[in-house]
C-alpha cells in the first residue's frame, strides 16, 4: 500500500488534496495522470453500463435535491453510525469499530467511553442567503436518489419497459467518522450507481445476474479471480431498504473490503416517494395488463475504490538484470498513457520525426511524449504508470522510416513501417 501511495504522488496520479496548507482531512486530488486513469475507470463502467446495452440509459442529476428526498429515503433518520468518545484523551471514535478489549486506539484507556449517540453522515448546508432550519440542505450521500426522483420523467420520455435501469456517475460526501486507507474511505468520493427496475417476482433472479456481471466486470479489466469475492450480508448488516445484499470485495492490503454494493431493494425507493411527493410512480404493464411498483436492483460501485483496486491489482516489481523495475500492469483500457512516443536522442534530426509520429497518433490515443533521459530510464518511467506501449524513434528511421514498438509486460521489441503503425497499435492494444 505505502508503495502504491508513494507512487502515487511521486508521478501525479493522486496528491493530498490542499497540500500547500498541510493537507485537507483524508481528502485527495488526482493529478494529471490520475484524472486520465479514474476517467478511463468511469469510461470502461459507462460503456459496459450504458453503451454496450439496450436496457440501460444514462442520467445526471443535481446534487442538491429537495430535503423531503432525504426524508423520504430514511437518511434524516437512519444514515448514522454510532459514536463515541474517549473521556480520558476526548478522540473519537465509531463503537462498531472498538477493539473487543475495549481500549482507546489513541490513548489506550480501558471502558472510558461515553454512551454511543447516532451520528447523521450528511453533511448540511444552507441554500439562499439566510440561515435557517427552513434553508437546510444536504450534499447527497448517494447518487441513487437522484435517479429515484426521475424515474417517471425517464420512463415516459425514454418509453422504456421493464426491465429497464438508469446509471449515472457522480459526487457523493459522507462526513464518515473514520475516513482512511487512502482513497478507499473518504468524505467527497464518486460513485457509479445503476437502478434496475424490474417487475416484483424478477427480482431476485437479476439480483443473481448482477451479482455475477459485476463480478465479471472487474476480472475483465485484469483484476484476478482469486482477489476478488461475493460476500452476502447477513441479516443484520442488511441497509433499512434492502431485501437482499452482497458485496463485491477485493483482497486490499489489509485484508478483504467492499468494493461494490449490490443490492435488492423491493419496492422501498419509489414506495416512499410516492407517498412523500403524492405522485403516482407506479408502473402500467400493457402486456399484463396490470399495474405495479417497480423494485429495484442496484449495482453500486465507487470511482476512487475501483481506481485503488485497479492500481493495487496491476503494481508489481521485478528484477531486470539485476535491477529493480516497478511495472504496473494495467489493461491498456485504463492505462493513463496509452502510447509513449520516444525520440532516442534530442538530436535535430529526430526530434521533428518524434512529432510527426505524435501528430499522427495524438488523435487515436492519449499520448505522451519523452525526450529527458536515457531510453532505458524513459522505459522505467512509462512502465511505473503503465503504459502498455512505447514507440521509439531513432537513427535508422531516418533512412528506413520505420519504429520500434515496445511493450510493457514482455518488454519485447518490434520493428514497424510509420506507415502501418496505426494498425500495428490497434492490434495490440486489442481494438
Ligand atoms: N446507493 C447505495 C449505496 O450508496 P454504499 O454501499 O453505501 O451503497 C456504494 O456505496 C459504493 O460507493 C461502495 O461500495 C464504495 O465503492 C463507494 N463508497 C461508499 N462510501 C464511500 C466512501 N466514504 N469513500 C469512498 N467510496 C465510498
Amino acid at each position: 500500500m505505502e508503495r502504491v501511495v508513494n507512487l502515487c504522488k511521486r508521478r501525479g496520479l493522486i496528491f493530498p488534496s490542499s497540500e500547500i496548507y498541510g493537507g485537507f482531512r483524508s481528502t485527495w486530488d488526482y493529478g494529471p495522470l490520475g484524472v486520465l486513469l479514474k476517467r478511463n475507470v468511469k469510461d470502461a463502467w459507462w460503456r459496459s453500463m450504458v453503451q454496450l446495452r439496450e436496457d440501460i440509459v444514462g442520467l445526471d442529476a443535481a446534487i442538491l435535491m429537495a430535503p423531503r428526498v432525504w426524508e423520504a429515503s430514511g437518511h434524516v433518520t437512519t444514515f448514522t453510525d454510532p459514536l463515541v468518545d474517549c473521556r480520558n484523551c476526548n478522540a473519537r471514535f465509531r463503537e462498531d469499530e472498538l477493539p473487543a478489549s475495549r481500549a482507546c486506539p489513541n490513548c489506550g484507556a480501558k471502558d472510558r467511553f461515553t454512551e454511543a449517540r447516532q451520528f447523521n453522515l450528511m453533511f448540511q448546508t444552507h441554500v439562499g442567503p439566510v440561515e435557517d432550519d427552513a434553508s437546510i440542505a444536504y450534499l447527497r450521500p448517494e447518487t441513487a436518489q437522484g435517479i429515484f426522483v426521475n424515474f417517471l420523467n425517464v420512463q415516459t420520455t425514454t418509453r422504456k419497459k421493464l426491465p429497464f435501469g438508469i446509471a449515472q456517475i457522480g459526487k457523493s460526501f459522507r462526513n464518515e467518522i473514520t475516513p482512511g486507507n487512502f482513497v478507499y474511505r473518504t468524505r467527497e468520493f464518486e460513485q457509479m450507481e445503476m437502478e434496475y427496475f424490474t417487475p416484483p417476482e424478477d427480482a431476485d433472479r437479476w439480483f443473481e445476474y448482477w451479482c455475477q456481471e459485476r463480478l465479471q466486470w472487474y476480472m475483465d479489466l485484469g483484476i484476478s479471480a482469486d482477489k476478488l469475492r461475493l460476500r452476502p450480508h447477513e441479516p443484520d448488516e442488511l441497509s433499512h431498504y434492502s431485501r437482499g445484499t452482497a458485496d463485491v470485495e477485493f483482497l486490499y492490503p489489509w485484508g478483504w473490503g467492499e468494493l461494490e454494493g449490490i443490492a435488492n431493494r423491493g419496492d422501498f425507493d419509489l414506495t416512499q416517494h410516492a407517498k412523500f411527493s403524492g405522485q403516482d410512480l407506479t408502473y402500467f404493464d400493457q402486456e399484463g395488463d396490470r399495474r405495479y411498483v417497480p423494485h429495484v436492483v442496484e449495482p453500486a460501485a465507487g470511482a476512487d475504490r475501483a481506481t485503488l483496486a485497479f492500481l493495487l491489482a496491476a503494481y508489481d516489481e521485478e528484477d531486470v538484470e539485476g535491477e529493480r523495475r516497478t511495472v504496473l500492469r494495467l489493461d491498456p483500457r485504463l492505462a493513463p498513457i496509452t502510447v509513449a512516443v520516444l525520440p532516442l536522442s534530442r538530436h535535430e534530426q529526430l526530434v521533428p520525426v518524434a512529432d510527426d509520429v505524435a501528430a499522427l497518433l495524438r488523435p487515436h490515443y492519449m499520448i505522451d511524449v519523452d525526450t529527458a533521459g536515457s531510453i532505458g530510464r524513459r522505459y522505467r518511467r512509462q512502465d511505473e504508470v503503465g503504459t502498455p506501449l512505447c514507440v521509439t524513434i531513432d537513427f535508422d528511421t531516418l533512412d528506413d522510416r520505420a519504429v520500434t514498438i515496445r511493450e510493457r509486460d514482455s518488454m519485447a521489441q518490434e520493428r514497424v513501417k510509420i506507415e502501418d503503425l496505426r494498425e500495428t497499435l490497434d492490434e495490440r492494444l486489442g481494438r
